[in-house]
Formats: structure tokens, C-alpha cells, sequence
């Protein structure tokens, strides 16, 4: 360059040097702007029918489907690795679904027993339930099916019941899935009218119809037996509309609001961050979270670094929680500095 050229200046600061605060580690760490925290990860847990099971998740390596007595050793394990919360999910035998789904409202029912041992056993764990009747029904719907349609009205009070029953088992917070409308205002009164106005709603707000779901719906044993959810849950191309979903569950009394999946969705997530103040969940599906194992298991990926930056991605979106199954590695990855 010329004499008095600043070396890797540019015309309208001549003086901007970006490497200057990448130089070290040290320096690294003091200008970071997003970080990533056990405490902000809800480990979402299997429970199924049994004793003494720990059966693995084909399509899910690292993730299993637990019976109730084993529920406590997790719950362990969770809080010493800084994990404080999980999400609840129930898997029934086909033999003991239905067509409206009574297990999810059972009060005896299996998430139910979840929730009484873990209330008992860890009282400071975060316990959320999923409220949902997909993995209880006989046809893998959200809500009841007539003449081959899924019915929104007449679902409402299958949802509210099984809210009411997760909250009396011992749930610290319910999180309808269903994206029936409505849902949120119907579980809100029905908690109010039984004194439980203090319980927290998270609402599934924004869940698109995604293949995405794809392990999960093998883990929960969980799909629909004919069609899919493209009715009910929301298309993919669609970002404004999600205001409008948001919208609604604000307006029905949702504590906190949830964007599913993370991955291609995040700027969803951003939209959510910048319209509402509410708490801001994001799900980091099962889909997401196989690909990386199995490309990790082919050696394509370094999973420690590949999770840590999605994770990290997720949260620089504007997510305030993330809901994964990566909870524990990441939980250990940071607590061995690795
Ligand atoms: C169902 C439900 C689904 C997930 C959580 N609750 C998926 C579905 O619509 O089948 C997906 C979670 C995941 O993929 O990790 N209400
Ligand atoms: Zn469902």
C-alpha cells in the first residue's frame, strides 16, 4: 500500500481492526454476546408402562423410554448436571389407546404417575407436561376425529381435563401441543375454576406441520394412523401467521411462548423475540437432534461442536429456553470445559 495506508482498513473507518477482539481466548470470553447455560435446557423424558425399563429410542441414540420407578435416578442425574426442568411424555401400548384418548386424562394414567413420583422424590425439578392426546389416541390425532376430520370445539375439554389432571398429579406447568384454537383459553379457566391460577401455561404457539417429527413420533409411538396434522398445525412457508398464533395464545392467557422446530425456524423465533415480552421457548425436535447423531456416528460431524453451535444459534436468535435432548451432553460438555 502507500505510506500512511492503515494495514486491512477500510474507507469509512480506517482504524476497524474486528481481529483485535478475537486474539484470545480470554478476550473471546469478555466480548461474547450469547451464551449457553444448563439452566436455560428442559430435557424432554419417555415414560412408558413397565418396571425396571430403559429401552432405547431406535431412531434416537442417547435417548430412552423410562418407567415410572426410574424416573427418580434421571431426575438425579438432571439436577447435578445443572438441568432444572423436563417435559413429559407419555407412551401407551396400542391395546390401551382409544378413540378419545383417555389416557391423557386418566388421573391414574402414566404421565400422571410420572409426575406424583418426581413431585415427590425432587420437588425443585421443573416438571412440565405436555398436554396433548396424540400419543393416547387410537388413531395418533390431536383431538377427536370424526368422519375422517379432526374436531377442534368438541377436543377443548379432552385438553382442559388432561391439563387438569397433569396439574393435580403434581405438574409445575402444562404445555398444550394440540394447536387446537382455543386451547389455551380452555385449559386457563378450567385451572382457574379448580384454584390452580397460579399454574403457568406454556403454549406450543407456533408448531409447524414438520417431518422433522419424525423420531419422536417413534419414540411416543405417536403417529397418525391416517393422513397427517397439515389442518391443525402450521405451514412451513408461513412466518406472519405466526404472529397471529402467538397473538391468540397471548390473548387466552399463555405464560410463555414456544417456536417448533428450532432449526428452520429461527427466524421465526426472531419475529417472536421482537413482538413479545413473554418467556420465549424453543424446541429443538427430534429430527433435529438425529441428524446430528448419525452424522456423528459416521464421523461427518464433531457432535460437541456441532450442538454447541446450534444450540448457541437457537439462543442468538432470541430464544430464552431450549427444549432438547442434547440437555445432558451439553450439561457435561460444560461442566468438563470441553
Ligand atoms: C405432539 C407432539 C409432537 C412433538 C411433541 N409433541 C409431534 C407431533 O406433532 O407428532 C414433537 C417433538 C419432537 O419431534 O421432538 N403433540
Ligand atoms: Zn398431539
Amino acid at each position: 500500500g502507500e505510506p500512511g495506508d492503515v494495514p486491512g482498513g477500510s474507507m469509512s473507518d480506517p482504524f476497524a481492526r474486528l481481529r483485535r477482539l478475537r486474539a484470545s481466548e480470554a478476550l473471546r470470553t469478555l466480548v461474547r454476546e450469547t451464551t449457553l447455560d444448563a439452566a436455560d435446557l428442559v430435557y424432554p423424558i419417555f415414560v412408558t408402562e413397565g418396571q425396571g425399563i430403559r429401552r432405547e429410542v431406535p431412531s434416537m441414540p442417547g435417548v430412552f423410554q423410562l418407567t415410572v420407578d426410574r424416573l427418580p435416578y434421571e431426575a438425579e442425574e438432571l439436577l447435578q448436571l445443572g438441568i432444572r426442568a423436563v417435559i413429559l411424555f407419555g407412551v401407551l401400548p396400542p391395546e390401551r389407546k382409544d378413540e378419545r384418548g383417555s389416557g391423557a386424562y386418566d388421573p391414574d394414567g402414566i404421565v400422571q404417575r410420572a409426575l406424583r413420583e418426581l413431585k415427590r422424590t425432587h420437588p425443585e425439578l421443573v416438571l412440565i407436561a405436555d398436554t396433548c392426546l396424540c400419543e393416547y389416541t387410537s388413531h395418533g390425532h390431536c383431538g377427536l376425529v370424526e368422519d375422517g376430520k379432526v374436531l377442534n370445539d368438541a377436543s377443548l375439554p379432552l385438553h382442559a381435563a388432561a391439563a387438569l389432571s397433569q396439574v393435580q398429579a403434581g405438574a409445575d406447568v402444562v404445555a398444550p401441543s394440540s394447536m387446537m384454537d382455543g386451547v389455551v383459553a380452555a385449559i386457563r379457566s378450567t385451572l382457574n375454576e379448580h384454584g390452580f391460577t397460579d399454574v403457568p401455561i406454556l403454549a406450543y404457539s407456533v408448531k409447524y406441520a414438520s417431518a422433522f417429527y419424525g423420531p419422536f413420533r417413534d419414540a411416543a409411538q405417536s403417529a397418525p394412523a391416517f393422513g397427517d396434522r397439515r389442518t391443525y398445525q402450521m405451514d412451513p412457508a408461513n412466518a406472519r401467521e405466526a404472529l397471529r398464533e402467538a397473538e391468540a395464545d397471548v390473548a387466552q392467557g399463555a405464560d410463555l411462548l414456544m417456536v417448533k422446530p428450532a432449526l428452520a425456524y429461527l427466524d421465526v423465533i426472531r419475529l417472536l423475540r421482537e413482538r413479545f415480552p413473554h418467556p420465549l421457548v424453543a424446541y429443538n425436535v427430534s429430527g433435529e437432534y438425529s441428524m446430528v447423531k448419525a452424522a456423528a456416528r459416521l464421523g461427518w460431524l464433531d457432535e460437541r461442536r456441532t450442538v454447541r453451535e446450534i444450540l448457541l444459534g437457537i439462543r442468538r436468535a432470541g430464544a430464552d429456553l431450549i427444549i432438547t435432548y442434547h440437555a445432558k451432553d451439553v450439561a457435561r460438555w460444560l461442566k468438563d470445559g470441553s
